[in-house]
């Protein structure tokens, strides 16, 4: 955890509030494999990382509350009798959902000052937005002491996405930044909430994420688009979710889907049989065949669920000819953030002085690196 920014936002919350507050972090993640799945009720194997949101609160026993975002040094005061969404793309909103979704189970608030602030780069498919959520609902719940259980808040901070920010996320995200634990990854069922945590041992390679650092727009509208095709292939399969569905019954039901839903629900059966491949190939510690498995998944985020961009497949393309790297693919809902990799820990620092020089070249941006470190997931600090 980032010490340094615990204290810019502790000491920061003394000047500005002249109280002591209580003191939360909540991380980020990444995902291994399993993309799209989470809201097809499927699999996901995501770990919590070390960066995320740090959020200093107290009551404010006043008429108002206040929340100081140091990132972009924002002041925003409101009511907490007075909640409701502010315009589209404003960061509030994912603070005034939690409130809402709260106020919505009948549990009361007071007016609070809160402070936060993060290292997890926006944008970056590593799940800012879940960091943020469950830091807020986290803190009320200390504040206020409202005894919601962990898995209770992750569907408060997924509510309030839905409904605040627009997104029809699924519930990887705030799961594995609640949920998460020291140097383990979790295989997730989305539709029993049933977790097996994994303890990561990769022997001779490493994981890195590869930054694009472009983020297209659209994304938001084309991730709900893509949540919809799946639900109505599920509608005219006769099943719940594309969960119980299997190829057999798409090809069976081929006729009456147009091509792209046939090729987006046939990527999402797909990808679900490939986390299950890649929990067995970590167990038996088959790291090439967990590699290969990244690679395939990358082709059908590509090719059928198309939630790709060029710089993304620019870096996937680039580990595929590489002999450094032995799996890569992009990481999160897609159109930009990071690709993950799985590097040879020998030849890393030789990988990512290609990839970056690479990079640079054929689109003038710089590409990022992070190594990351699996954390723990929300709590006080
Ligand atoms: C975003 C969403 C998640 C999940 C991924 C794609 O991160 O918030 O619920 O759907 O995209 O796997």
């Amino acid at each position: 955890m980032n010490q340094q920014l615990i204290n810019t936002v502790k000491s920061e919350f003394l000047k500005v509030f002249n109280s002591n507050p209580s003191l939360i972090f909540s991380p980020g993640r990444i995902n291994l494999i399993g993309e799209h799945t989470d809201y097809n009720n499927g699999y996901v194997f995501p770990a919590a990382i070390d960066k995320g949101t740090v959020v200093a609160i107290a009551k404010s026993g006043l008429k108002n509350s206040t929340i100081l975002a140091l990132n972009t040094n924002n002041k925003f005061e409101f009511s907490i009798n007075d909640i409701k969404p502010l315009e589209n793309g404003s960061w509030q909103n994912y603070v005034l959902g939690v409130i809402s979704e709260i106020q919505k189970t009948g549990e009361q608030l007071e007016n609070f000052n809160l402070v936060f602030s993060g290292d997890i780069p926006i944008g970056a498919g590593l799940s800012s937005s879940a960091s943020l959520e469950n830091s807020v609902v986290f803190a009320l719940n200390t504040v206020f002491n409202l005894g919601f259980s962990k898995k209770e808040m992750i569907f408060i901070s997924q509510k309030a996405e839905h409904n605040f920010v627009g997104v029809k996320c699924g519930i990887m995200d705030q799961y594995a930044s609640m949920f998460g634990q020291k140097d383990a990854a979790i295989l997730l069922d989305c539709k029993s909430l049933e977790a097996k945590t994994v303890s990561l041992n990769l022997d001779d390679y490493s994981l890195l994420l590869i930054n694009t650092n472009v983020k297209h727009s659209l994304a938001e509208s084309a991730y709900n688009e893509r949540r919809k095709a799946c639900e109505n292939v599920a509608s005219k399969l006769g099943v719940n979710s594309l969960r119980e569905a299997t190829i057999s019954d798409l090809q069976f039901h081929k006729e009456n889907l147009s091509k792209t839903d046939y090729q987006k629900a046939l990527y999402v059966v797909q990808e679900n049989n490939r986390v299950l491949e890649a929990f067995e190939a970590i167990s038996k510690n088959d790291i090439i065949k967990l590699g290969k498995l990244l690679f395939e998944s990358h082709e059908g985020l590509k090719n059928q669920y198309e939630v790709s961009c060029e710089e993304l497949d620019f870096l996937v393309g680039y580990a595929k000819k590489s002999n450094i790297a032995i799996g890569a693919r992009m990481m999160g809902g897609g159109f930009g953030g990071c690709t993950i990799n799985l590097i040879k820990t020998s030849g890393l620092e030789k990988f990512k002085n290609e990839v970056a020089k690479n990079y640079h070249h054929n689109f003038n941006n710089d590409c990022s690196f992070y190594n990351v470190k699996l954390s723990e997931g929300t709590r006080v600090i």
